[in-house]
């Protein structure tokens, strides 16, 4: 027996299954116990050897190997997910309709865990009534059908029904990983007809056409909230400045670059959501010009003198000027401490300036969090509570912060 995640990678047969390889490795590598079942179509596209190699373990398509081991029971009954990558049509209707005349088939009647889905298949085929209908009785009965991302299909043609990257699929694997074993097992979906804006990345401030001041920020906090809300069920926007990460399957992605973009695009989606996180490092001031050329070096040696003015605080003007009174809106702080307080005295004076319902604070001191896959937190609430979230991955913190919209939600 094992106490590592035990994981269940499904490979139907579309050209994607190739993709899967490196979805096993992530899972691999990153210590989940990995168990690889192909269909039949699916050892077409890539052979049993490069899935045993690559799980470290032997690799079976049908019921018919090592029958004492009554393997069309034991692997669904002992997985802790089980992602099917990609998942095809015929995948799709097989599971839907309960079918089980393979070893992936039968995997998926027997799971008791958290079902991941990620289809690939041509964009006619995605759009067909059947797999529609197919697709809605599986998300109704709990699994997670990723969203197909646009894009290039096999051959020439291209639109919807690309399978997501596999870091993306990995990435929401992990949080349906996290959220079941938080939840004891039970796979909440508490967003479902919830809309949620989250703000993700830090903004940038021209000076000229090619120089900005910019900060740190990566998104990945933004990006683990947005997929996280994703799967439980919320219809997410995530308004994204200057990040380089996948793009999360599943979420409406707005992209912008400056401040006042970031707060034009928070505020037209916040005016109907029942969420607003405000997890950008938005720029706090802008140069007061902005040259549209580039600025050259002046030939006696001086250096230009660039003067800033202050950019409007979105959490601050969403927060005191609500578009919604039953809204939740969340804002983070990254403090230091410093003489004036603790980290946790700023961060209570900073959520009663902002004005927010719930403050994420993080302690920065020494340069942590940024570009760190791990992150640690106390999220305040106006209402007194405070709830400490010791080190975790940004995913499990990305939980931890809905646990508490959900539960004011529920006021
Ligand atoms: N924020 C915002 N608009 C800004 C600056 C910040 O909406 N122009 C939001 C951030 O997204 C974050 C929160 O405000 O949710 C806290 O950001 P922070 O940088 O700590 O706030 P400041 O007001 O810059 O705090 P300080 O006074 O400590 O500089």
């Amino acid at each position: 027996m094992t106490d590592r995640p035990r994981v269940v990678v499904g490979v139907a047969g579309g050209i994607a299954a190739y993709k899967a390889c490196e979805l096993v490795r992530r899972f691999t590598e990153s210590g989940h116990d990995v168990t690889v079942v192909p269909t039949q179509a699916a050892l077409e596209f890539v052979g049993a050897p490069t899935w045993a190699a690559l799980s470290g373990k032997p690799v079976a398509a049908d019921v018919w190997s090592n029958v004492h081991e009554v393997p069309h029971v034991r692997i669904g009954q002992e997985a802790d997910l089980v992602v099917v990558a990609p998942a095809t049509a015929d995948l799709l209707a097989r599971a839907a309709h309960g079918l089980a005349d393979d070893l992936l088939t039968s995997t998926l009647l027997t799971a008791r865990c958290p079902v991941v889905l990620a289809p690939a298949m041509h964009t006619e085929m995605w759009e067909n009534a059947a797999t529609e209908a197919n697709v809605a009785i599986l998300r109704e009965r709990g699994t997670l059908v990723i969203e197909p991302a646009d894009g290039r299909l096999t051959g020439k043609d291209t639109g919807r029904g690309r399978l997501p990257d596999p870091a993306e699929i990995f990435e929401t694997c992990v949080g349906v990983l996290q959220r079941s074993r938080d939840a004891d097992g039970t796979f909440a979906r508490d967003l479902v007809g919830r809309r949620v804006v989250v703000s993700a990345g830090g903004t940038r401030e021209h000076l000229d056409p090619v120089r900005f001041l910019g900060n740190r920020s990566s998104g990945l906090q933004g990006y683990a909230l947005a997929r996280a809300a994703a799967v439980r069920g919320a219809e997410v926007t995530l308004v994204a400045a200057n990040t380089e990460l996948p793009d999360p399957s599943g979420v409406t992605l707005l992209r912008v670059g400056s401040t006042a973009e970031l707060q034009d695009a928070v505020l037209a989606a916040a005016a109907d959501a029942d969420a607003v996180v405000m997890a950008a490092a938005p720029a706090d001031f802008r140069p007061t010009k902005v040259s549209d050329t580039k600025i050259k070096k002046a030939g006696d040696g001086s250096a230009p003198t660039i003067e800033l003015e202050q950019n409007p605080d979105i959490l601050a003007g969403i927060s005191h000027d609500r578009p919604r009174p039953d809204a939740v809106i969340v804002g983070f702080a990254a403090e230091t401490g410093d003489e004036t307080g603790s980290v946790l005295e700023l961060g209570r004076a900073k959520l009663e300036r902002k004005g927010c319902d719930l403050l994420v604070v993080n302690d920065v001191g020494g340069g942590r969090v940024f570009g760190e896959a791990d992150n640690q937190a106390v999220i305040l609430g106006r209402d007194g509570t405070a709830v400490d979230v010791p080190r975790a991955s940004k995913v499990a913190v990305a939980h931890a912060i809905w646990d508490q919209v959900v539960r004011l939600l529920a006021r």
